[in-house]
This record gives C-alpha cells, structure tokens and sequence, in this order.
C-alpha cells in the first residue's frame, strides 16, 4: 500500500468518532507507518493518551506546555517529523480554527506550522455538517489544498440519521495511502508542465463596467484538478471564475482582461511541454477604457471594440515540435467545420468542441457533451458526463494523440 516507513501524524479532536481512530491507529501501523498522535483537550474526553500511545507505540502529544516531556516548541518538531497530518475525527470547531489560522491547542498550533499533505475526515452532526459557516470553512481549506475524506451518510451518536459520520477506519487508510501512492499520479502526466488558460475575461468599459460572458470556469477547474492529481504541474492562468479547483494547482496567476491572460500565458509557453486554453476569452475590448464612470447623456451611444489578441492562435505560431496544444470552441452552429477551419488556422494538436445544441453541454452546467477533432481528421464524440469526468475523458485523449503520434512519428 506505499506506507511502510512514512511518518504519520494522526490529529483527533473532540467528537466520539475518535473511537474509531483507534482503529485508523492499528491498520496504519499493520501497513508499516510510524504513527504520532496529537490531540485536542477535548479529544482526550472521548480516547485517552494510554490507549493512544500504546496503539501508536509514540507517546501523545496533547499538552502545549507539559513540563515533563515537551518543549515549547515540540509543535515544530512534531510538523518537521511528519510526511502527513490525518486529523480524525475532525470537528467544526477544529476545522473552523484551521481555516482562520487560530492556534490555541496542541493540534491546530501543529496544523498552523505544517506544510505537507493534510487530510482530514470529519465527524458531526448533519445539520452542524450542513452549516454554511462550517460548509465555508471547508470550501476555504479545499481550496488551500487540504484533502478531504467526506463524512458518510448514516445513523449518528445524537439519534438523528444523516450526512456526518466520520468514514470507515480503512477508507482514511485508503485515502491517506494514496496520497503517498504514485500510482494515481501517472506515469504520462507526472511532472509535465501544463499551461491551462479557465474561466471568462471582463473587458473594461469604465471603473464600473466591463463586457464579459457566462463561462463559470467549472470545465477548467475540473481540468486543473485532474491534471494536479495525475501529477502534472499545473500553471493555471485564470480569469474571474465563480468555480475554484479543488486542489489548489502548481501555479496560479489570477488575471482580468485578455490582455492580462495573453501576456501571462505567452511568458509561461515556451518553457512548458503542452497548453490546454479552456479559458472563454472575450474577442473584443472597448477601444479605450474610461478612467471615469462613464455618465448618461444622450438616449443612444456608440461603444468602439478593437479586437484582443488570440492567445491560443500566438502559442500555436510558436509553438515547438516537442509542445502540444489544445483549444476548445464553443458553436451553435456548422460545429464541425468551424472548429476543423480554427484547429487549422491557430495550428493546434486539437479542438474540444462543445455545442450549444447539446442538452448539458456548454456554461454554467455542472456536465458536458464534447467532441474531439485532431489533425488526423477523425472526430469523437463523447457521452453527456459530469465536468470532471470529461476532463478526465480529454486528458485520456491527448495522452492516446501524443503516445500514437509518437508511435507513428518517433523522435
Ligand atoms: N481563444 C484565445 N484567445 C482569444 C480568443 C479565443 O486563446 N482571444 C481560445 C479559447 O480559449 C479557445 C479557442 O481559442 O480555446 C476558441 O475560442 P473561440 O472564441 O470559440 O474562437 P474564435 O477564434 O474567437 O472564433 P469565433 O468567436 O468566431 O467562434
């Protein structure tokens, strides 16, 4: 399972779950993990530090300012022994403190100081679970990167059923080994260097106003999360999207305007080994925009556009043998030959085409319907899927082009 002689942090905190870490404790020790736990005041009202350290064969670190066997700074030492923190059962109120940084026990101080993989598996009841302040401070941990193994659905300690049991002893034992696992990070994907362009621009008209349009960046969030979990390192150049990855990519640069996007993605091309442009790029910006708010005057007026520089067009004049590139087209119509004349004219590998007249396909809907058009001609047409699961399907393709182009045309 990959961990023999990875160090593992166990944080629990209050809830009765923590039963079942004892467990977590034993089949992580069976697979070979050195095991330390670190524990909340409250946690030690529902396990205590003798079955703990007896289970971890490491005594519990729980108290910040014990005399006997800790120094003042044991929560440094305890994130530099580490290779991940487990946090099982996690609380709303743990969780609450490790979204707003507060450090006032032994593991959120251990948390606040640690940089490697956090994984936590929360316990609570449904309705705490369903609260829009501990729903917000999950989304902003996810976002930070912290991993999460969903709490299940099922009869809970106060009587009521529900969302919030913590999961199974051997689904964190699962999740936790596969962040160690290489496995999931293919062998294709690992440490390729992937420009990915999401989300829409906003051209600005005035201090207040600006032309966009409805992308919600979803498809390229989903993009940007495969690609972090098959390994890739991720440079993702987005504009204002309402959907954020849920693993926070190699490199994130937040940009505006398509003028921003295209200066950002040209420094960064020709250092990468491919480009995936699902960004909805506005194709014109007002001639100039006014420093001031523009005010009503007349009954009509006029608005000049100029048009914005294609980036996927500029990569795909510069791009190298070595480079590939892909671009998306959204079209309502002539689908097919419209995407074929823009794989052609901006010289990418290939077009991930979507059209409008497919039901589920396009903004703001959590599937999509693609089709894929490449320099062979063929094109193929997906299944209406979940946004995630066509992103896996396009990253599937690319790596089937490259590996049968590098079949048929070998270095
Ligand atoms: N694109 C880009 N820069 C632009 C405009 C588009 O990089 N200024 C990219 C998009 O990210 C997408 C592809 O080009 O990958 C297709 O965009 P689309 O707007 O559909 O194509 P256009 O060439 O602008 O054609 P049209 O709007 O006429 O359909």
């Amino acid at each position: 399972m990959g961990l023999q002689g990875k160090r593992v942090l166990v944080g629990i905190s209050g809830g009765i779950a923590a039963y079942k870490t004892l467990f977590l404790i034993r089949l992580l020790k069976k697979e070979g993990a050195e095991v330390r736990c670190v524990c909340t005041p409250s946690a030690l009202q529902f396990v205590t530090p003798l079955s703990l350290s007896t289970l971890s064969g490491n005594a519990v670190y729980s108290d910040m300012f014990s005399p006997v066997n800790q120094t003042a700074t044991a929560h440094i030492s305890y994130a530099d022994w580490g290779d991940i923190l487990v946090v099982a059962p996690a609380t709303a109120n743990t969780l609450g403190k490790f979204a707003l940084g507060i450090a006032d026990n032994a593991l959120t101080t251990l948390y606040t100081a640690f940089t490697k993989p956090v994984l936590v598996a929360p316990a609570m009841n449904t309705n705490m679970y369903r609260n829009p302040a501990v729903e917000a401070n999950m989304e902003s941990l996810r976002k930070r990167g912290v991993r999460f193994v969903e709490a299940e659905i099922g009869p809970l300690a106060c009587g009521c059923a529900g969302q919030g049991r913590m999961a199974e002893p051997e689904t964190i034992l699962a999740e936790t080994a596969a962040l160690f696992d290489n496995t999931s990070a293919s062998a294709f994907w690992r440490e390729k260097k992937v420009l990915l362009t999401a989300g829409p621009t906003q051209e600005a008209i005035d201090p207040v106003r600006y032309i966009s349009n409805h992308s919600t960046g979803l498809m390229g969030a989903s993009l940007s999360d495969v690609l972090t979990e098959r390994g890739a390192q991720v440079y993702l150049v987005c504009g204002p999207m309402k959907n954020q990855p849920a693993r926070e990519p190699y490199r994130r640069i937040s940009v505006t305007s398509a003028a921003e996007m295209y200066r950002e993605s040209l420094a960064l091309w020709s250092g990468m080994d491919m480009g995936i442009l699902s960004a909805a790029v506005a194709d014109y910006r007002p001639k100039t925009a006014c420093g001031q708010k523009i005010k009503k005057h007349e009954a009509e007026t006029m608005l000049e556009l100029v048009k914005t520089d294609d980036i996927l067009a500029s990569l795909g004049r510069s791009k190298k043998p070595h480079q590939f590139l892909a671009g998306f087209a959204l079209e309502t119509e002539n689908e097919t030959a419209n995407a074929a004349e823009k794989l052609h004219r901006k010289n990418a590998d290939l077009i991930v085409l979507n059209s409008m007249r497919d039901a589920g396909a396009g903004f703001g809907t959590a599937t999509n319907k693609v089709s894929f058009l490449d320099k062979t001609g063929q094109i193929v047409t997906g299944e209406c899927k979940g946004k995630g699961a066509v992103a896996a399907d396009i990253l599937d393709y690319i790596e089937n082009l490259i590996c049968v182009q590098s079949l048929t045309h070998p270095a």
